[in-house]
């Protein structure tokens, strides 16, 4: 399975001026590659598997696998570590 990130969901709303102080919504996700491990996704984004099919992130920072092994797909589940160094990716 290819898993690739895909346009982040739409930002919310701007805060206003009377609204209070509001999280910093980041537009993009921070992508990083861990050396035989899953890609790691800081903020929201939304991943589309080979089928299509597209998953929202749901926390503050995600792993897709990308070991194509995982149990719960396309998210790491980590069973990355248990393969032989040769078959991670
Ligand atoms: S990269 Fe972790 S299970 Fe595939």
């Amino acid at each position: 399975m290819t898993a690739r990130p895909v346009d982040p969901p739409t930002p919310a709303t701007p805060a206003t001026p009377s609204t209070p102080a509001q999280p910093v919504v980041e537009e993009r996700p921070t992508i990083v590659m861990c050396p035989e491990g899953p890609m790691l996704l800081r903020g929201d984004a939304v991943i589309e598997d080979a089928d299509g099919n597209r998953h929202r992130t749901t926390r503050p920072v995600s792993a897709v696998c990308r070991c194509n092994k995982s149990a719960t797909k396309p998210w790491c589940d980590g069973t990355h570590k248990l393969l032989p160094k040769k078959l991670r990716p």
